[in-house]
């Protein structure tokens, strides 16, 4: 009898574990009649704040909003440039965009996929306001690095948390490591809320008060605008799972921590790359992600025998119809572009069962 299928990614034991306080969370906020910047947002802002080790978190609409807001908050605008890695979503890149600013690309550590911090420098201009490194699926950027490299220059980072909660960088709590922080509470993150999603985290309360004014209109006394602001708000329903789903994302994590363990010593010995963890890094696994020279054929074998993957990302940014006007040719980021070619996420969720695992190991020994 074949095995039943695995798929990529399943958050219904995500919510079967926090069911009791979700589910009063969210008849209690139903009844309260009290569903935007209420007492909900309040509190999880100073849970998730408190919980990142910073002074201040604001609740945004999604993760995308966050960066961009953030961005703005630092002053970000119109014919400035922002130092973002070839290899990230391009969520990353279009918060550049949406300032009016110019992404300007640094190629990653092949070994850790995130931003190279020995790079950096070469990319800075006299336009250059922000350096944005992006902790890549779950592991953070070597952030001693990459700050030292932007103080040198004058330059303020502002880091992409949205595949991060709860990573640790020497010991340290990603959301505590740079100027300002930019989160994604996408249901599919570590930290998920059920519907979108975001938050911008700082210890800088100038920074915090400018991106509350933003996400309310350019507003911070009803009905007086000081800027062209927009509506981001992240409402109290979503801000109430996430406060409880706060509570158990150490546990969360520590699952996600054992199956990556599994399968780093399960398919070790293999023709492709595992992922390279660095002795400073204690990542969160937001995704287990492999190469493979024949990547296609490799998914399409697992496929066959009910495994579910997915590729983040197959197209880097740069090679993204989005960004044609910036005219980078194939080859212009090698690096990221061999990425592309040849990464595949495994699956790899909260709840998943030991003979879920041991089905995944056996399988990519077969297909590998
Ligand atoms: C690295 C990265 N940055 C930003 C985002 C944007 O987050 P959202 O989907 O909540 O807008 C995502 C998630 O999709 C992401 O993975």
């Amino acid at each position: 009898m074949k095995p039943p299928m695995i798929p990529f990614l399943n958050l219904v034991p995500t919510y079967a574990a926090s069911k009791a306080g979700i589910d009063a969370a969210l008849l209690r906020v139903a009844a309260s009649g009290w569903y935007l910047l209420g007492d909900e947002l309040d509190q999880f802002e100073a849970d998730y704040a408190a919980y990142c080790g910073a002074a201040h978190c604001a609740g945004v609409a999604n993760g995308l909003d966050a960066l961009e807001l953030a961005l703005k908050a630092l002053g970000v605008g119109p014919g400035d440039e922002v130092i973002v890695p070839s290899h990230t979503y391009i969520a990353t890149w279009l918060a550049v965009s949406a300032c009016g600013a110019t992404p300007i690309p640094v190629e990653p550590i092949p070994a850790t996929y995130n931003i190279d911090a020995s790079r950096i420098e070469a990319a800075i201009t006299s336009r250059t306001r922000v350096v944005l490194p992006v902790h890549l699926y779950g592991q953070a950027a070597d952030m001693d690095a990459i700050n030292s490299v932007a103080a040198r220059r004058g330059l303020s980072v502002l880091d992409d948390c949205a595949q991060a909660h709860a990573a640790l960088y020497k010991g340290r709590k990603v959301g505590s490591l740079a100027r300002i922080s930019a989160w994604s509470f996408y249901p599919g993150k570590n930290l998920g809320a059920m519907g979108d999603a975001g938050a911008v985290v700082t210890c800088d309360a100038a920074l915090d008060a400018q991106v509350r004014m933003l996400r309310n209109y350019g507003s911070r006394l009803k009905y007086q605008n000081e800027v062209k602001g927009t509506n981001s708000r992240l409402d109290d329903i979503q801000a109430a799972v996430l406060a409880v789903k706060l509570k158990d994302l150490d546990r969360a994590t520590a699952e996600r921590r054992h199956i990556a363990a599994r399968l780093l010593d399960g398919l070790a010995g293999l023709p492709l790359t595992l992922p390279h963890v660095p002795e400073w890094a204690s990542p969160v696994w937001h995704l287990f992600v492999v190469r493979h020279a024949d990547r296609e054929g490799f998914q399409a074998r697992l496929a066959e025998r009910g495994i579910g993957t997915l590729i983040h990302y197959p197209v880097p940014p740069h090679r993204q119809p989005a960004y044609a006007e910036m005219g980078l040719m194939e080859g212009a980021f090698p690096i990221a572009e061999a990425l592309h070619r040849e990464v595949l996420s495994l699956p790899l969720w909260p709840g998943m069962t030991e003979a879920q695992i041991d089905q995944i190991i056996e399988a990519v020994r077969d297909c590998a």
